[in-house]
């Protein structure tokens, strides 16, 4: 070996020894000074010396290219997932399931369930060369690029023994410190907020451009193994332990146990201090420790039998509702939100708590002064469960006029809803506003709600048109947006005037048309102009259009001032027109579909979408006229009626294969 390589491969060594004891230990030997000056002299030796730069350098963390698809893997061992229990009476049912095939004392681990999304990481020869969501389980996406910046992740093994394969597999999570900063880096409304800390993981996970997963401050603690050679270990806690001396992060709450009722104790404590930990946990996962035994007792086809998630209840905490405020949406709807006394909820300050509509607030009692009991489950707008204790005798009346702009307040008798029925309110402009530039409508990148709320103020949005009227000048000026943000803002904006007619309709939004709606219209009528004159009766005889659709569609286009704005959009050069579908590849002509449950790796937009493109039809009934039924994780229903009537199911496996889809 050369001089220079030697030195890099020294090089190599202390860095990777110094970010394991940053990144998994938690316990830097140096200083932040001396190991930036190690990584400055290993990039440079690297610069002057190209031909030994190897992928699992420590500079090499932060280089893929953005792509704009993820490979295919398939997972040689499947990755499976956990049964569910949500008591310790399921977990000694369990105990005694186990007990039947076994009869010696077993030994279990408990640890906590991370709430994140499962990632598999291969090594070979030690060097990381392939990393994976979970996906289906059989088939996951490749994600490498992105797991390399995960910064403890190792990219080399800690060993001098060589794993010619191993397979870890573990959580991919974000800390909730991080999550609260990554979601206050959101604010400026450009792009969404993430609902909570598991949605921040997977979506970060999946970013197209790695530079911006590096940015998201992700971690990964491991949990599993896959396919594996040269693993000399008898149990799982010893797996763990191994996997530390390689160079991963281990969870410190791990504990093994000799019996079932230590299990018990230690899934209370961990219950009574997941909030002490720095990640979200939405359970405990129980396992038994030994392979032998594991290997007795078990899988069925989606889950190990040796091993139960423990998922504990939603969390709760007791607070004032200080004043009940009154949004209005873009529809005109008027929502009540609790104003609430900040508590802390599972690390996180609360102060609002969504109460739903008026007849809600009717039946939990509920009024300005009350104890109210509030619980999260999962997402990060937590509801009002109850009254805790009523310190006010009077009832929170609904409104009798709109909280922006005064008109007088409509309900329709058999409605829950209260309306603000005046097309000119200031607030639902806004809604609106924040709606025609949204993703799933016009979608305008980098143009978000304080984007909207600023642009109002300055007076230069008065209808949707006037978007497309917005010059540099009107952008550059606004808070937080500088030059390149400006241009890339007039750049999203000129972008979406190519967009189809189908999202101009939905984007227009005329009551009760949401994009499936849209589309069909869009296809039908083919040009705005023939949207705009189509009478009652021609838009009835739509496919899915009823009369409170038809009569909606009337009623919008019958205004002038909308006519207006639209032969302006027109002159502004927005598309008003449907491109034709190639109808020549329809191999689901005629099929018609239902979807159940939770899809892993398609939301159901995009399932819906894929049938749709292929000629098929999605629809939201089962009967004897549907063709398949795809079921998900956690059914509901309508997968009990397919069996009853019949109707051939599909996993989302053979709803892929049958789509075609990678
Ligand atoms: S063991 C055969 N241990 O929970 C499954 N999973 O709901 C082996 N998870 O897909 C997984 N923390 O993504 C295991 N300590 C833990 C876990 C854990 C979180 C996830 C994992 C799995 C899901 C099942």
């Amino acid at each position: 070996m050369q001089d220079i390589q030697r030195q890099i491969e020294d090089l190599k060594k202390q860095i990777r020894y110094h970010d394991y004891q940053y990144y998994c230990l938690d316990n830097p030997t140096i200083s932040d000074f001396e190991y930036d000056n190690l990584f400055k002299k290993l990039q440079l030796l690297e610069k002057q010396n190209p031909q030994f730069i190897t992928k699992d350098s420590p500079t090499q963390r932060v280089s893929g290219v953005p792509s704009s698809t993820f490979n295919r893997v398939k997972h040689i061992v499947p990755m499976l997932s956990l049964d569910n229990s949500y008591s310790t009476e399921d977990i000694l049912l369990w105990h005694e399931r186990v007990k039947k095939n076994i009869d010696m004392q077993i030994e279990f681990i408990v640890e906590p369930k991370i709430d994140g999304l499962s990632a598999s990481l291969i090594y070979k020869n030690n060097s990381f060369v392939t990393g994976a969501t979970r996906g289906d389980g059989e088939y996951g996406e490749d994600v490498t690029e992105n797991l390399k910046t995960i910064k403890n992740i190792p990219l080399k093994l800690l060993s001098d023994t060589i794993f010619e394969t191993f397979e870890v597999r573990g959580e991919v999570y974000i800390n909730k410190k991080d999550f609260q900063n990554l979601n206050d880096t959101l604010i400026d409304g450009s792009v969404a907020k993430f609902a909570n800390p598991r949605n921040a993981a997977a979506g970060s996970l999946r970013q197209k451009n790695p530079q911006i997963t590096a940015e998201r401050k992700l971690s990964f603690l491991v949990h599993s193994f896959g396919q594996t050679t040269n693993l000399q270990i008898e149990k799982h806690s010893q797996f763990i332990k191994l996997c530390s001396k390689l160079g991963f992060s281990i969870q410190k709450d791990i504990k093994v146990c000799k019996s079932i009722d230590e299990v018990i104790n230690f899934l209370n404590y961990l219950q009574n201090n997941r909030d002490n930990l720095p990640y979200e946990i939405d359970g405990a996962v129980v396992k038994i420790n030994d392979y032998k035994l594991q290997k007795i007792i078990g899988y069925t086809n989606k889950s190990p039998k040796w091993a139960i998630a423990y998922k504990f209840p939603a969390r709760q905490a007791t607070t004032k509702l200080l004043s009940i405020k009154l949004q209005v949406g873009r529809t005109g709807v008027i929502t009540p939100v609790a104003n609430l006394q900040p508590v802390q909820l599972s690390g996180v300050t609360i102060s609002n708590a969504t109460l739903h509509n008026f007849d809600e607030i009717e039946r939990l009692n509920v009024n300005t002064g009350d104890d109210v009991v509030i619980e999260r489950a999962g997402e990060v707008i937590p509801k009002i469960i109850k009254v805790a204790q009523k310190n006010t005798e009077g009832i929170f009346l609904p409104p009798m006029f709109c909280p922006s702009c005064n008109s007088k307040i409509f309900k329709e008798d058999d409605d829950v809803y209260y309306n603000c029925i005046n097309p000119s309110c200031p607030a639902q402009f806004k809604r609106m506003l924040i709606h025609f530039v949204s993703r799933d409508a016009m979608n305008i990148d980098g143009f978000g709600e304080v984007v909207v709320e600023q642009l109002l103020k300055t007076n230069k949005l008065k209808t949707f048109a006037d978007i497309y009227k917005l010059t540099f000048d009107d952008i550059v000026i606004l808070d937080l947006f500088k030059e390149k943000k400006a241009n890339n803002l007039i750049k999203a904006i000129v972008k979406s005037k190519e967009n189809p007619l189908s999202k101009l309709i939905y984007a227009l939004g005329i009551r009760h048309i949401g994009e499936k709606s849209a589309n069909i219209l869009a296809e039908k009528f083919k040009n705005i102009d023939n949207l705009i004159k189509a009478s009652y009766d021609e838009l009835v005889s739509t496919n899915e259009v009823g009369p409170i659709l038809a009569q909606s569609i009337i009623d919008f286009f019958t205004n002038q001032q909308t006519l207006k704005m639209i032969e302006e959009l027109k002159v502004l050069g927005i598309n008003t027109t449907e491109p034709e579908k190639d109808t020549s590849f329809s191999p689901l002509e005629n099929k018609t579909f239902v979807l159940t449950g939770e899809l892993k790796t398609l939301t159901r937009k995009e399932a819906e979408n894929q049938i749709s493109a292929l000629g098929g039809k999605a629809t939201s009934s089962v009967s004897k006229k549907t063709n398949y039924v795809v079921v998900g994780e956690n059914p509901g229903s309508k997968y009990q009626k397919a069996l009853n009537l019949g109707i051939k199911t599909l996993t989302e496996q053979e709803f892929k294969k049958l789509l075609n889809i990678n």
